[in-house]
């Protein structure tokens, strides 16, 4: 089982509504990009975007914090609904923490590495992780090129979730298209992340089954 999350990041902002209803055909997550104009060069949603989304749509939210201090607000994302919050690994001092954080509160923890962070960072934080993502492209923003390097990360993150028996979901954001779609699935991908592949299409739900119809 794949799992698609599209990136309302490079939806249409005065027609996010139709878009991702669009999305619901076909969609398992919806995934939301909060970004603080710190963490990363671009400024997007904050949780009252968590909380509108919420309001109308029962697909679980996907939401990818690419901020620092990202302690300070996740109580607020939980609360305004989100189901998954993925914190950055280079955003948190006390990694562990915030991921007991996370879960205490009802939602999934996961967590995210940067192209040059390595995956041997999140060795001692696997007993309370639900999630890795790992970024195959520089975080923020959207339509960038895959960084192939991501691959190798993809599969000893996998070797990692193997070797604990939980099941943890292994996530992939940056640059998926139907043909880096097949490569991060190979390599042990269950959960892809799909911004401009997917919302800057006009038939939403077409592209969404164009990803999914290139990995099987
Ligand atoms: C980038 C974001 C991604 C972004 C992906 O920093 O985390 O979720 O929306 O966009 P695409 O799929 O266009 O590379
Ligand atoms: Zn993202």
């Amino acid at each position: 089982m794949v799992y698609i999350s599209p990136s309302i990041l490079s939806a249409d902002l005065l027609a996010l509504k139709e878009q991702v209803l669009a999305a619901e055909q076909g969609a398992d997550f919806i995934h939301i990009d909060v970004m603080d104009g710190h963490f990363v060069p671009n400024l997007t949603f904050g949780a009252n975007m968590v909380k509108a989304l919420k309001s109308f749509t029962s697909i679980p939210l996907d939401v990818h914090l690419m901020i620092e201090k990202p302690e300070l607000s996740i109580a607020q994302y939980i609360e305004a609904g989100a189901d998954i919050v993925t914190v950055h690994q280079e955003a948190c001092t006390h990694l562990h923490r915030t991921l007991q954080t996370i879960k205490q509160l009802g939602a999934k923890a996961g967590v995210s590495l940067n192209p040059a962070t390595p995956v041997s960072t999140l060795e001692h934080v696997m007993d309370v992780v639900d999630l890795i993502l790992i970024m195959t492209v520089n975080p923020g923003f959207g339509g960038q090129t895959f960084i192939q390097s991501g691959l190798e990360k993809i599969k000893q993150a996998k070797q990692l979730i193997v070797k604990t028996g939980r099941s943890i979901l292994l996530e992939v954001d940056g640059g998926i298209t139907s043909q880096t779609a097949p490569l991060v699935v190979a390599a042990g991908a269950d959960t892809l992340v799909a911004g401009n592949a997917i919302f800057a299409q006009k038939d939403i739900p077409k592209a969404i089954q164009l990803i999914r119809d290139s990995i099987i």
